[in-house]
């Protein structure tokens, strides 16, 4: 039932910055930055070297960087057999965690097994991956993240037919009743293009360079006055 009758409950765009283009040799600067800047959510890319060709952090790091934020933490795991490390990253500190689709040959079993912790289970998908899978899997999603650049590395181009992509998904889990999954945006997000993005019915944006190159406060200020009053229904 509805709190106020005839009025839409509707939710703010959320700013994550994606620790990734952050400076390793003093995360904990970077991070109480994010903080007074007012980010949403603290993305954290964890790559395997093999379901990605590069590597990032683990476990360890998550844990060590736990007791700096009541932020909620993003684990975005790009790598191989996401199900054998889902219970590291719950004693971590994950307050959410993503896994991809392609390749997963178990995927239902892992979205329960980080539910089972108390954690949002998220699905991400490449850009070149069918939006199906995101249907076949919606109902057991908190949220889906839609890459918009292949995975792997900070810094690269947003690709333009996204944006339809993601209104298509949008438009999907309306029909389907899913109003209330979150749809996160990861890849290339930038001052000039997170509006245009947000309008689509995202409502996690992630955004690494756009957040650390420069003046890391300053920016998180200027993404969320680019996308104010900007919101999804939930
Ligand atoms: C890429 C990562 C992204 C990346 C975003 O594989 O998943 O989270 O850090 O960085 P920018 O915003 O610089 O594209
Ligand atoms: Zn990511």
């Amino acid at each position: 039932m509805e709190l106020f009758p005839g009025t839409e409950r509707k939710s703010k765009v959320k700013i994550a910055p994606s620790l990734l283009a952050a400076n390793f040799a003093n995360l904990e600067s970077d991070i109480r930055q994010c903080v007074e800047g007012g980010a949403d959510i603290l993305h954290l890319d964890i790559m395997d070297g093999h379901f990605v060709p590069n590597l990032t952090i683990g476990p360890p790091v998550v844990k060590a960087i736990r007791s700096l934020t009541t932020l909620p933490f993003s684990c975005h795991l790009m790598i191989s057999d996401p199900y054998n490390y889902i219970r590291e990253f719950a004693e971590a500190g994950a307050n959410y965690i993503s896994v991809h689709v392609e390749g997963h040959h178990h995927l239902h079993r892992t979205l329960a097994l980080i539910r089972s912790f108390g954690i949002k289970p998220g699905i991400a998908l490449n850009p070149g991956t069918p939006l199906d899978f995101a249907f076949e899997a919606a109902e057991y999603c908190d949220y889906i993240l839609l890459m918009s650049v292949d995975p792997g590395f900070g810094g690269q181009k947003f690709i333009p037919t996204f944006l339809r992509r993601c209104e298509m998904l949008r438009i999907f889990l309306e029909k389907q009743g899913y109003d209330h999954i979150e749809i996160e945006v990861d890849g290339g997000v930038k001052h000039e293009n997170i509006a245009r993005i947000a309008r689509t019915g995202a409502s996690i944006l992630v955004c690494g360079s756009a957040v650390f190159n420069g003046d890391i406060v300053e920016n998180i200020k200027d993404l969320r006055h680019s996308v104010e009053g900007i919101s999804f229904k939930k």
